[in-house]
């Protein structure tokens, strides 16, 4: 990589928050209407306290309307214009929607799909990432960007493409991914070794016979299927950095960034995350899912993470409906404002929406937006003021953090290998189980880290493991520092099943955990249709009866010393264990062996949770079967408590201490209650 991302642009964006506050404000298309519109646009902007808009991420056709031309004009009035009322711009390179005319002229740009279909232009996205003539047209336009607006005083922050994901099987890519493999493997017959071609006859006797995994008659090696997608991470992800290089290249000393996707599944951001001066994300949770408020808390806390806990930015969200699901049900004002305020608990510093004005054309039409087709005497543009209101309000928390006592380990490899088609399940989905891991933490109101395979885990009180079905010695040993030095570790079923290339390790499972977890396994096995019923240890001390199943998955275990917590009752894992908990060193590790039910796991991670003593939001100790009023949601981000009520009741709370409202500048008693929609944002002592 040409250079990583520059630590004094990274504290750019810590200085831009310093300055403007929280960062408010949305994606700016003004180049969809005429000049007359941008006037009422800027003056609402500065009615609702819009502080930050993202300018030009679809200009492609606005700027270079043919081959080689640069129409710049309309854009300097646009900065200016913006620049004069006080509103910042994340300017934008446009390359992630190159005009018609590439494609025609240089076929070779546009993508293939695994079918061999190339896509073609009339939407969005329609380059090849391994393409040379895409590249240099989209390198000559952001260097051509940046020269001219490097010194812009509108612009404090640059956004590089959008969205990074296209996938491309086509011949460039098939070119490139094999230069991809050289530098890995270095010979032919180590590629062959790692991938284990002498299954199916694969054998390859050079690179050039390789070829992305398009259709075949039947399933594909998953070696060469797991690193196709790493080729393909690491190839947007070139995309990205020569852009933001040649950014940098022209003197410019905004901090840069492109926008993630939360847990998007073929770009790994671990490997990306370094490479941006902020990490910025775009996150749509659907409001029909009953889980909306704890699986985007997540991803939240994945963003925070990957940005080793400096915050981050929330760049695109809907303010009501998106409209590209089948069925869009929309945000109400309330839960947009929740949903901001959210995103603030757990570390952004800015929040952002797609988009500014509703396009009247185009795919996106019904898409929802801040100022929406009605105009700004509308229901949704009182909320934007309002948030607006909101954010200002908030300031003391620029620049803070969350401290989070308990790590979730997540790596996208050993999602991509753990998925790969032909397993014992294909049930048994990472993402669902990290997931159901995590809620549980939420509705405890503590705070979690998410972490990434092969760092230090000694700083966790608890680490938990949903399911890594790849394990690398790094991490492994790093599971036994932290063990040995006091922390709890819970481990899921089917992790650490494999090795970095995908190849099953051999003995009992998992290999390079089981004198950790003090019990092994020798079958890895689908379970029938409907519960399986398991015992719980009566000597188990878990405050209520639990209601003990498991369905989908199991391991035939046995403990090694470890001792067993639950057992399969029935079928044909009778008497096997299910659930074992194990001292080892100064910590305690449990595994289970088993997807096992939502109160069983409960009571796991409530068992793990107050052996190690950790605390929830409200520095109360986390005790078993007591967790916070359904639907409340409790963060502490620095000293500011927040609490957001996602739930349909009030909840009623005790606090530690009189505190202060920063949204209302008012006192509040220790008893509280936080009504359905409503939020706090709580610290203590301060007086105004
Ligand atoms: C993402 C994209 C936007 C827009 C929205 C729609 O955020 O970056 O361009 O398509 O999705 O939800």
């Amino acid at each position: 990589m040409a250079q990583r991302a520059d630590p004094s642009t990274s504290a750019g964006f810590r200085a831009l928050c310093d300055d403007l506050g929280l960062c408010f404000g949305g994606d700016y298309n003004p180049e969809q209407w005429p000049r007359s519109v941008w006037n009422d646009d800027v003056e609402l902007m500065v009615r609702a306290g819009v502080n930050l808009v993202t300018v030009g991420v679809f200009s492609w056709a606005a700027i270079e309307p043919s081959p080689g031309e640069r129409a710049f004009g309309w854009l300097d009035d646009v900065l200016d214009l913006l620049h004069r009322n006080g509103i910042a711009v994340d300017l934008a390179t446009p390359t992630a929607s190159p005009p018609p005319w590439l494609g025609h002229l240089h076929p070779e740009t546009l993508p293939v799909d695994a079918d061999g279909v190339r896509l073609v232009a009339g939407s969005r996205n329609q380059f090849s990432p391994a393409s040379a003539v895409y590249r240099s047209h989209a390198l000559a336009i952001a260097r051509d960007l940046a020269e001219r607006y490097a010194d812009h005083p509108a612009v404090r922050m640059w956004h590089v493409g959008n969205e990074y994901g296209q996938l491309d099987h086509g011949d460039e890519a098939a070119r490139e991914f094999r230069g991809w493999l050289k530098r890995r493997y270095g010979t032919i017959e180590r590629l062959n070794d790692v991938w284990g071609t002498t299954v199916w006859s694969q054998a390859y006797r050079s690179f050039d016979e390789i070829l992305p995994p398009r259709r075949t008659p039947y399933l594909v090696n998953p070696a060469q299927s797991l690193d196709f997608r790493r080729y393909t991470s690491d190839q947007l992800l070139l995309c990205y950095t020569e852009q933001r290089d040649a950014i940098r290249a022209t003197g410019a000393r905004q901090p840069i960034t492109t926008n993630f996707m939360g847990f998007f599944p073929h770009v790994d951001y671990w490997s990306w995350s370094d490479e941006v001066d902020v990490v910025a994300d775009d996150e749509y949770p659907d409001p029909a899912s009953e889980h909306a408020a704890a699986d985007i808390a997540l991803v939240q806390d994945l963003m925070r993470s990957l940005g080793h806990g400096r915050p981050w930015m929330l760049m695109e969200q809907a303010i009501g409906a998106v409209s590209w699901r089948e069925h869009n049900l929309p945000k109400t004002s309330g839960a947009a404002r929740l949903g901001v305020l959210q995103a603030v608990a757990h570390g952004a510093d800015g929040v952002a929406f797609f988009q500014w004005r509703q396009s009247h054309s185009g795919a996106e039409r019904f898409h929802s937006a801040m100022v929406p087709h009605a105009g700004a005497d509308t229901e949704v543009f009182r909320g934007v003021e309002r948030l607006g209101a909101d954010l200002r309000r908030l300031k003391p928390v620029v620049g803070h953090s969350v401290e989070a006592s308990v790590g979730i380990l997540f790596g996208w490899p050993s999602w991509w290998a753990g998925e790969e088609p032909a397993r014992p399940t294909g049930r048994l989905r990472t993402l669902e189980q990290v997931q159901r891991w995590y809620r549980e933490l939420w509705r405890r109101g503590v705070a979690a880290d998410v972490v990434r395979p092969g760092a230090e885990l000694d700083v966790y009180r608890v680490v938990l493991v949903p399911h890594s079905y790849l394990i690398e010695p790094d991490t492994a040993a790093a599971l036994h520092r932290a063990v040995a030095a006091g922390t709890r570790v819970v481990i899921g079923p089917f992790s650490g099943v494999a090795d970095r290339n995908g190849r099953i390790l051999q003995g009992r499972s998992p290999v390079l955990l089981h004198e950790l977890i003090g019990a092994s396994g020798e079958e890895w096995t689908a379970l029938p249709e409907g519960p399986t019923l398991l015992q719980v240890d009566e000597a188990w001390d878990v405050g209520a009866p639990v209601a003990a199943t498991a369905s989908v998955f199991a391991e035939r275990l046995r403990s090694d010393g470890a001792e067993v917590l639950a057992m399969f009752g029935d079928g044909a894992l009778a008497g096997h264990p299910a659930v074992t908990r194990h001292r080892f060193a100064g910590g305690r590790v449990w595994y289970l062996g088993a997807i096992v039910s939502d109160a069983l796991l409960s009571a796991v991670i409530d068992d793990a949770l107050q052996d190690a003593g950790v605390e929830n939001a409200l520095g109360e100790a986390v005790l078993p079967g007591r967790p916070l009023p359904v639907g409340l949601e409790a963060v502490r981000r620095g000293s500011a408590l927040f609490l957001l009520n996602h739930g349909s009741e009030a909840a009623q709370v005790t606090l530690p201490a009189t505190m202060h409202d920063l949204l209302t500048n008012s006192e509040v008693g220790r008893a509280v209650a936080v009504q359905p929609g409503a939020a706090m944002v709580l610290i203590e002592g301060l007086t105004q």
